[in-house]
């Protein structure tokens, strides 16, 4: 676990028989010292430990979140579950489709009945569903059990909702509709020990008209590049070798900074700490990637050769009503740029199917797009109905069955393109990054490439988090098998 020494001093100092201080991160240092003491005390008397389960349901962002609650509870006491039979279990939500949505719901039902069973478990929701009112009413109505909910703005005072939960009956909810601040310095405990997601900007400035993200997540609000760089060598000192910068939009990083900073520069600095040796960053908008970027990226080894642009649809009429600011060749233009500025890069997307008024006529648009740009890959997702978007107001909208139909025939597309640019590279020595035990067979270990596409080697758990030459020798469409060299 990685912990803020500056934070931890200030938890050490926090006197307990004084009311809680009104500044912050103070206030929260206060509140984890007594929250440890509470788990302390509930330890002697129970004579076990308490365990804690952190479910993730959402993007790199949420994930990164769930690293902060986790980091808490560590720190207030509590040892992680294998299951979400816990103490203490926090689901943290995302609602960008309504599949997400429904799958916390039947979760959360599951986690009712494991709550009889066990005396003094606490439920927390967090995360972006909760940011919608209608999924608190559902929550304060039909799943009285729930013990604490709270928004994604207001996440830094975890700590002193923590003893809410623990202190009183009766659900605690707390959702802000903005941001007040950015709090830095509480601790972290990091999924991985040698790779790091940082945030960069927080929300979303771009409202897309389909997506629920700019409302749940809030206007856009960039870290301090010298907050960024220092935990970016704080992380590298604790052994991260690989970082990646997080926004909804990082091409729009800095420009609400009292000094105004691009996102380019920031990548500049963040490329001269040493020690980090590789860098990602996600997510570019195609509407405003600059040159500058592509440059920085060109010029930069230590920067994946991996961009994640999304392109959500390749029809002018359908971009436009997506209210996304550039047409299908202006991106087809800006791919082809990528792909000459930088050797072996890898393009991948992100293609909404179903969009209201979509036609088969559009979707030919979406796969020639895909077929021109020969993305590497490609998340496909089927339209949701997002209540509070524009586009969820907009009456074409298209039945579940073209919607399908539609999703196969952009799927089977992305598949043909991405298998054949993975097949290129067979018989080339890259290097990978060992992340993992490989899941299904133990005698080998998965690594990531630079652009991104998973290797399996045969190796041991002692290679992890070692950047490892490898040989592709075998293409099995997605990935590879392989070899060290
Ligand atoms: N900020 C990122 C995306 C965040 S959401 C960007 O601009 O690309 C991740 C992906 O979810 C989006 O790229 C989009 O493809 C998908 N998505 C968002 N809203 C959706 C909706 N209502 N229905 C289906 N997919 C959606
Ligand atoms: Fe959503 Fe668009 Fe913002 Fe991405 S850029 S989070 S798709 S509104
Ligand atoms: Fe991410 Fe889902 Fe929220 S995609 S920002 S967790 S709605």
């Amino acid at each position: 676990m990685s912990i803020n020494n500056q934070f931890q001093d200030l938890v050490q100092q926090a006197d307990l028989n004084s009311p809680a201080p009104e500044t912050e991160p103070e206030r929260q240092a206060w509140f984890l010292a007594r929250a440890r003491r509470i788990v302390q005390n509930r330890r002697a008397q129970q004579d076990r430990a308490l365990t804690f389960r952190v479910e993730t349901f959402g993007c790199q962002m949420n994930a990164r979140d769930s690293e902060k609650i986790v980091g808490i509870l560590e720190s207030a006491g509590f040892t992680e579950a294998a299951s979400e039979d816990a103490d203490f279990l926090v689901y943290n939500t995302c609602t960008v489709r309504d599949n997400a949505d429904q799958r916390v719901f039947g979760r959360l039902g599951r986690a009712g009945h494991l709550k009889k069973n066990r005396p003094g478990m606490k439920i927390a929701v967090c995360g972006c569903m909760v940011q919608e009112r209608t999924n608190v009413e559902k929550i304060r109505k039909s799943y009285r059990f729930v013990d604490l909910v709270f928004g994604t703005h207001n996440l830094y005072r975890f700590p002193e909702y923590l003893c809410s939960a623990l202190e009183s009956e009766g659900m605690v909810i707390e959702i802000w509709d903005r941001a007040d601040r950015i709090v830095e310095a509480l601790p972290v405990a990091r999924k991985y020990p040698f790779k790091s997601g940082t945030n960069i900007t927080f929300g979303c400035n771009n409202f897309c008209s389909y997506c629920i993200v700019p409302y749940v997540r809030g206007r856009e609000r960039s870290r301090a590049p010298m907050e960024i760089l220092r935990e970016c060598q704080r992380l590298v000192a604790d052994g991260v070798v690989e970082i990646m910068l997080l926004g909804q939009n990082v091409n729009s990083y800095g420009k609400d900074l009292e000094t105004p900073c691009s996102f380019a520069q920031l990548l500049t600095e963040v490329c001269k700490i040493e020690g980090l040796q590789r860098i990602r960053f996600m997510t570019p908008h195609p509407k405003d990637l600059s040159d500058d970027l592509i440059r920085v990226v060109r010029d930069n080894p230590k920067i994946a050769r991996h961009i994640h642009l999304p392109l959500q649809s390749g029809s002018d009429r359908i971009l436009q009503r997506m209210n996304r600011h550039y047409t299908k060749e202006q991106y087809i233009s800006l791919a082809q740029k990528i792909r000459e500025q930088i050797p072996d890069v890898s393009i991948t997307t992100d293609i909404i199917v179903g969009f209201p008024g979509e036609t088969d006529a559009d979707i030919d648009d979406t796969i020639d797009v895909v077929r021109r740009v020969g993305f590497d890959n490609a998340f496909t997702f089927i339209y949701s109905k997002r209540a509070g978007t524009p586009a969820a107001k907009m009456p074409d909208q298209v039945p579940e069955e073209e919607k399908s139909r539609m999703f196969d025939r952009v799927l089977k597309a992305v598949q043909e393109t991405a298998h054949g640019r993975a097949e290129r590279l067979t018989g080339r020595t890259m290097e990978a990054l060992a992340e993992e035990v490989n899941v299904r067979d133990g005698r080998y270990i998965t690594a990531r490439l630079s652009n991104n596409m998973l290797v399996h080697v045969p190796g041991d758990a002692s290679l992890i988090g070692k950047m490892l030459q490898v040989r592709l020798d075998e293409c099995r469409g997605f990935y590879f098998f392989g070899t060290i060299v």
